[in-house]
């Protein structure tokens, strides 16, 4: 990725002092790579991703202060490759006996966000220790993060806790993202247009970006460690949600029992985490995400090949190359369409 934009911290960021390593902080912030991402915030680059201090301030507290236990579930993604569809599944299967899926179910009246919480974007975001016993109440404990592989404490990676990773298409993910963005963005910046944004995203600088570190990262470690670590395509969940959810319910230790598919629970399940009824959940009731956006803005379109009605043929081209030269012979195929066609980019 080129580093050419990116300029040297050179006076201190606002952030709130309020730790014995407040310090140490303030110097690896003072000496990292700096640059905007695509809503105007500084972005920082920290062990080969860009986050923002206060998120990389979170970061650090929850591996300071996180104790894992072994049916902790950790939910990694990529932003906007469907988080908040991927906190809904695992909820709505792992706690399937404690709510009938009805429109009192707590996915309905609370919300994704609000049930499985973002490690970085909620829980430590103001709280270097949150006490977790009061602020998670379901169990088992799920935890959302958009951090990278490399960047999940090793008690984490030690522990008997599963993980389950989604990604998306690079090209719809990044419609979703310059959408997200432009409509989140700080007051004091302009709108970006798809061509700056685009060229952005291809550099990697976005909230931990570079994309396809990322991905490789889970890829990599999900392929060492199958039994822990789940890898997941939105397009494949798009393409058949009831055979995902029965791999999930399976990779998790609790599949569906005979009497539960006759009952016809993992249909009920999909129809409960679908885009429409979670949408319309959401606009009823208008609820805020920790970070202080509107829920709504997590469900746009919810579907796969959008990228066709904006991307013009040179930033496809653009694309296409960065993941045939990315992926490489990883082995993995990201699919840019829903059905498998020569559109899919296949590793050699
Ligand atoms: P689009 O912007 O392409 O519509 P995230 O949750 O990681 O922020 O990702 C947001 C993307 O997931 C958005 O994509 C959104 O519409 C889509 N999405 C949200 N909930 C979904 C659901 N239940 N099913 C499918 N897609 C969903």
């Amino acid at each position: 990725m080129s580093m050419e934009k990116a300029e040297i911290v050179s006076k201190s960021d606002d952030l709130e002092l309020e730790e014995p390593w407040d310090d140490e902080f303030q110097k690896l912030v003072q000496t990292s790579p700096k640059d905007r991402s695509l809503a105007g915030l500084d972005l920082y680059f920290y062990q080969g991703f860009w986050c923002t201090s206060r998120v990389l301030k979170a970061v650090i507290s929850f591996h300071k202060h996180l104790r894992p236990f072994d049916s902790d579930v950790i939910l990694a993604t990529v932003p906007k490759c469907g988080t908040t569809w991927l906190k809904a599944l695992p909820f709505s299967i792992l706690c399937r006996n404690q709510f009938a899926r009805d429109e009192n179910h707590p996915l309905l009246t609370f919300g994704p966000h609000q049930l499985v919480r973002f490690l970085e974007y909620d829980l430590y975001l103001n709280n270097p220790c949150p006490d977790l016993e009061t602020e998670c109440v379901y169990r088992p404990r799920i935890f959302s993060t958009h951090v990278p592989y490399s960047f999940l404490p090793t008690s984490f990676k030690d522990s008997g806790c599963k993980i389950v990773f989604a990604c998306r298409n690079p090209m719809d993910m990044f419609i979703s993202l310059w959408f997200f963005q432009n409509n989140n963005r700080v007051e004091s910046a302009e709108p970006l247009s798809l061509d700056e944004a685009f060229d952005k995203f291809c550099r990697g600088i976005y909230e931990f970006g570079p994309f396809f570190d990322q991905v490789l990262g889970y890829w990599k470690a999900s392929q060492e460690n199958p039994d822990k670590i789940l890898f997941l395509q939105y397009e494949d969940l798009v393409e058949d949600i009831n055979s995902h959810l029965r791999s999930l319910a399976m990779f998790l230790g609790v599949p569906f029992t005979e009497d539960e598919e006759q009952q016809g629970v993992v249909e009920e399940i999909a129809k409960l985490c679908s885009f429409e009824s979670l949408k319309e959940a959401e606009m009823k009731k208008k609820g805020m995400h920790a970070s202080g956006i509107p829920n709504s803005v997590f469900f746009r379109k919810g579907k796969v090949g959008d990228w066709s009605n904006y991307l013009t043929p040179s930033m496809v081209e653009r694309l296409e190359k960065l993941i045939q030269e990315k992926l490489g012979d990883s082995g993995l195929t990201l699919k840019l369409s829903c059905k498998t066609t020569s559109k899919d980019i296949a590793s050699a």
